[in-house]
């Protein structure tokens, strides 16, 4: 499988370093000038046709907004044979399989991929065989734990899996700026403090101990702990369900505006419009 990038930002340039792709093509070369000097056996495209005639696996790593140029570019250009990656959920695989003549996968990943840690949320689309779901499979173990998802799920898996790294790296800052008002203990102790403490309740959860478990083990009635997760307890329900709001209001939004831009591309207009689509199958919260 020659593999190829299109985006050589953050997602783009993990899945490339992971993966060892072969070619990439992206659209500010001058930034990418450093990175890939560090890997040389990366051909860098001079342009998308040049990116899609070496390669038989084509990741699209930009941003949704960006993905209708870039699928304007490769409709007329790919082959059946060729498989290409989705990297992110307001668009579906259903969606892609209209625009494009041919095999269609989505896998999600997470910046916690960097350390082969993390989940890579997984779908097939329907013209891939079972050879080609090995080879894929393959290719995203080196990365993480790939979990398949449903459509219906692809959005509230990805707030979980892909935009969660951020979450917990705003509540650990909080709690680092904490520490080092009250106490003056120094950003870089409290930080890793933290990060080991996020790391090894990772594992315990990993392991299959529950959240109640781990809270049970570390707090007793009438204690420090308690009283502190009493304050989280008051906290928490509001804070996720005000995230998880602003969150889908935006996805809403982009669907939307991708659906309409991505309606031009589609086989049959006569197809429901991609955003209305999307949001009826989404799940409550
Ligand atoms: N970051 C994450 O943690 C994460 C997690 C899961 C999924 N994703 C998904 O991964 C995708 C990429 O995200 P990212 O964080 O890597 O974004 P990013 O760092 O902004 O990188 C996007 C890259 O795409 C390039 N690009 C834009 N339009 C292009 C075009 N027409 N042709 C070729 N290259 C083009 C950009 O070039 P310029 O330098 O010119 O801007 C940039 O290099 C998104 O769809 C996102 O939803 C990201």
């Amino acid at each position: 499988m020659r593999i190829g990038m299109i985006g050589g930002g953050v997602i783009g340039q993990l899945l490339a370093s992971t993966w060892h792709a072969h070619h990439m093509y992206t659209r500010t070369r001058a930034r990418i000038d450093d990175w890939a000097k560090q890997h040389p056996h990366i051909v860098i495209e001079p342009s998308i046709d040049a990116l899609v005639s070496h390669s038989s696996l084509i990741c699209l790593c930009v941003k949704p907004r960006d993905y209708p140029d870039v699928l304007r570019a490769l409709r007329p250009i790919v082959r059946p044979d060729h498989i290409v990656l989705l990297v992110t959920s307001p668009i579906t695989i259903a969606q892609l399989e209209q625009c494009l003549p041919c095999k269609v996968a989505q896998a999600i990943p997470s910046i916690t991929n960097h350390m082969h840690e993390g989940a890579v949320l997984v779908a097939y689309g329907s013209r891939l065989d079972e050879a080609d779901r090995d080879a894929l499979d393959t290719l995203l173990r080196s990365l993480g734990t790939p979990v398949p998802i449903s459509p219906a799920h692809v959005r509230i898996a990805a707030d979980i899996a892909s935009c969660g790294p951020a979450y917990v790296a705003t509540l650990i800052d909080a709690l680092v700026d904490a520490a080092h008002t009250r106490t003056g203990m120094s950003h870089a102790t409290a930080r890793t403090l933290a990060s080991l403490m996020v790391r090894g309740t990772g594992q315990l959860l990993c392991a299959g101990r529950t959240p109640t478990d781990v809270r049970q083990s570390v707090s007793v009635p009438g204690g420090l702990t308690a009283l502190g997760t009493a304050v989280l307890d008051a906290i928490a329900p509001p804070m996720w369900n005000d995230v998880l709001t602003r969150t889908d209001a935006a996805y809403a939004r982009e669907c939307m505006h991708l659906g309409h831009a991505l309606s031009e591309l589609y086989d049959d207009v006569d197809e429901p419009a991609f955003g209305d689509d999307h949001l009826l199958n989404r799940s409550p919260r």
